[in-house]
């Protein structure tokens, strides 16, 4: 069963083809990060634009990487939602006149069912049931994962995203876009005990997230640390990233150590865009060994949006009888449990 998955929820212009909902035949990723540096974040026109001048030749690559021709694929998957609606539409409109020109089935996906079943892409998957946080630009979730389709929400964040507080910590800095591999590598010259910025774990047993406190201290701190530069030279602003990270990183893996008791899950999934990061990914192995939790982490490729993970969310949703037509319309918001 041969899929292409599509992905432009956000500012990558992602396309691949996955064979049998496991084996990657090709995943091609055009990013726009160079155009979205500028501004310090995405703009949503400018990522609508560029999709519009990419999706053609990011799909050909793919299908011509994977030596496959478009009639035969067995069907089309498309992200649907979460995300940007301008820069969703350019995805589902192509995979909807493709699929028409080529008489291939369209399946719309959840992009968050993407990130979760990324895992399945590695070579050692989980059984189920397992636990799964996804922690990106957009979101920060942690899902109790029964079945392909089958999520039950743990706990959400309330604010900002994990990931999007590192950009803006990297705007705040004057870093650019995207923040999180900046502050990644500036953090690993820096001192995680210089500063003691919080962490929020809000109410006892929550597994929720905030991290608009961590951001304000940091702007706090920053705003302050700039005016004293000149006398302290104690600080850099490489301590600051690495404090900064190991606040996020503390909350994560607490967090997911607290719902994998709770649930009593003997497994679990670290997956999206921030679970490349190296810190995170060591300290959450720790953890979860010392909880006697396997630990699976999607490959650095397929934490950031791509195409496969949407050719594999397409595969189940196919495989289990789901076709969309020409009435798939773009959500930017859409609940896990509506898939
Ligand atoms: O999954 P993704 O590509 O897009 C969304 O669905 O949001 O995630 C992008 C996010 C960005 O916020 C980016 O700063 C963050 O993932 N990110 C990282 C790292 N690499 C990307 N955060 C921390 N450390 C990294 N190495
Ligand atoms: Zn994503």
């Amino acid at each position: 069963m041969i899929i292409l998955g599509i992905d432009t929820s956000c500012d990558d212009t992602c396309a691949a083809v996955v064979e049998d909902g496991r084996t990657v035949l090709s995943n091609i990723v055009s990013s726009q990060a160079p155009i979205h540096h500028r501004h310090g974040g995405v703009v949503p026109e400018l990522a609508s634009r560029e999709h519009i001048r990419n999706i053609v030749p990011v799909t050909d690559q793919a299908l011509k990487s994977a030596g496959v021709e478009g009639r035969e694929l067995d069907a089309i998957a498309v992200t649907a939602g979460p995300g940007l609606v301008g820069a969703l539409l350019v995805g589902i409109y192509f995979a909807k006149a493709f699929s028409v020109a080529l008489d291939v089935p369209l399946v719309g996906v959840n992009h968050l069912e993407g990130h979760i079943l990324s895992i399945f892409l590695e070579k050692h998957a989980p059984s189920f049931p397992f636990i799964a946080l996804t922690v990106s630009g957009g979101h920060t979730n942690i899902y109790h994962v029964q079945d392909f389709g089958d999520y039950t929400v743990l706990g959400r964040t309330l604010d900002d995203a994990a990931g999007e507080a590192f950009d803006k910590i990297a705007k705040l800095l004057g870093l650019g876009y995207p923040g999180g591999a900046v502050i990644e590598q500036l953090a690993s010259q820096g001192r995680e005990d210089a500063i003691d910025f919080p962490r929020a774990y809000l109410s006892r047993d929550s597994l929720n997230f905030s991290f608009s406190g961590l951001k304000t201290a940091v702007v706090l701190y920053v705003r302050k640390w700039m005016e004293e530069k000149q006398l302290n030279r104690e600080v850099t602003m490489a301590d600051i990233a690495a404090s900064f990270q190991a606040a996020v990183v503390d909350v994560l893996t607490d967090k997911m150590s607290a719902a994998a008791g709770q649930a009593q899950a003997p497994t679990a999934v670290l997956a999206g865009g921030v679970a490349r990061n190296a810190r995170l990914r060591s300290i959450m192995q720790q953890r979860m060994a010392q909880d006697k939790v396997d630990l699976f982490i999607s490959s650095p490729e397929f934490c950031t949006d791509n195409g496969a993970m949407i050719a594999v969310a397409g595969y189940h949703r196919f495989m289990s009888g789901h076709r969309d037509g020409l009435s798939l319309d773009a959500r930017s918001r859409f609940p896990i449990d509506q898939v």
